[in-house]
């Protein structure tokens, strides 16, 4: 199967050739789009649907590393640990569950589809439809995942690499950063050792609110997707993650300020209750430099004009160099930047 064979129907092909799809049902299947490096189609029939997930074997990859497509493996072998932890927690999210796993040459996983209707956190947040009760779950989730796998020696051994990690994160984000910022590179920097020599839990890579679907069928239900970037390294780097799309919109949608910040809020204090530790401080800093990267960096955010980025760029900068070391701080640039637009 090559990459361009793997069309909707290539899914549907698929699960029926694995024994999922029953060979008389009737199955539709259409692509989700998904983002830059993967397919992800969703497939029903009858009562049953399932999404099915293949990389792009296109990143840019050196030789010694195999296995970009082996991204889906980690993927759902992530999904799996998120799903036990939150099982035995009691806490009111969700993963899909893994319905099936295809190795070489294949390398799909399919999973259990969020129920019709959940929509992405993301939309609603640019909508200015701000629900601090998801934040609040959404931080109770990070944190009690951080906590559980911190002292687990199979994940740790399982989710060892950074490779991915590096490729999709540190260099488009971090070092592309440092580079366009010459003034503020030797702090970027510091933060990428401290990134790098972190060792302490299973970081999930891409924790932002494109990721979470809210279920609000039955009371409110965040669903967690997209593990691909999932390894052991440094829980800061979810946290500043999370806040700092919900920062990056309390400037864009100025008017709205407050209720994003009070959703940082409660994401951070969820989060904090639910760990044995404080990481406020390296919080912090990764926020400043994942700002700053969302202006500078590969991946800038879509929404923002050019006055918006300056007042980004400002806060990251004051905050780099040392005006803000707790989140209380942070927010205060936050709110000065957002009063002046
Ligand atoms: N289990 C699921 N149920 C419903 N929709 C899903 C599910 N998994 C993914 N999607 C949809 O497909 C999109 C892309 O999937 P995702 O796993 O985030 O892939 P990518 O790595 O390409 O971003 C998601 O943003 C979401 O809208
Ligand atoms: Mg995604």
């Amino acid at each position: 199967m090559t990459e361009s064979t793997f069309t909707p129907e290539a899914a549907i092909a698929h699960l029926r050739a694995r024994g999922v799809v029953p060979p008389d049902a009737d199955a539709t299947a259409r692509s989700l789009g998904g983002g830059v490096s993967n397919h992800v189609h969703q497939v029903t029939w009858d009562d049953d649907c399932l999404v099915v997930k293949r990389p792009l074997p296109n990143l840019a990859v050196d030789d010694d590393w195999p296995a970009d497509v082996d991204r889906v493996h980690n993927e759902a072998a992530a999904i799996r640990t998120y799903g036990a932890v939150l099982d035995d927690a009691g806490v009111a999210a969700r993963v899909p569950r893994v319905v099936s796993e295809t190795g070489d040459p294949d390398h799909v996983v399919a999973i259990e589809c969020a129920p019709d209707g959940a929509g992405m956190w993301k939309a609603e947040l640019l909508d200015g439809r701000v629900d601090a009760g998801v934040a609040a779950v959404v931080g109770e989730v990070l944190g009690v995942v951080h906590d559980a796998t911190a002292t687990d020696d199979a994940v740790r051994e399982r989710f060892a690499s950074k490779r991915p990690f590096d490729q999709l994160r540190v260099d488009p984000y971090h070092r592309t950063t440092a580079e366009r910022n010459p003034d503020v590179a030797d702090a970027i920097h510091d933060e990428i050792r401290r990134l790098l020599d972190t060792s302490r839990t299973l970081v999930h890579g891409d924790y932002s609110p494109k990721n979470v679907l809210v279920d609000r069928a039955n009371g409110t239900t965040p669903w967690i997707l997209d593990f691909e970037v999932a390894h052991w390294g440094d829980p800061a780097f979810d946290t500043a993650f999370m806040l700092n799309h919900l920062y990056i919109k309390s400037i864009h949608n100025h008017a709205q300020h407050d209720a994003y910040a009070d959703a940082a809020d409660r994401f951070w204090t969820a989060y904090d209750a639910a760990v044995g530790w404080d990481i406020e401080r390296e919080t912090v800093a990764e926020l400043a430099v994942l700002m700053l990267a969302r202006v500078d960096g590969k991946s800038p955010v879509e929404y923002v004009d050019g006055t918006v980025a300056n007042a980004l760029r400002r806060v990251a900068k004051r905050t780099l160099r040392g005006d803000a070391e707790t989140l209380a701080a942070f927010a205060g640039l936050a709110r000065e930047e957002a009063a002046a637009l």
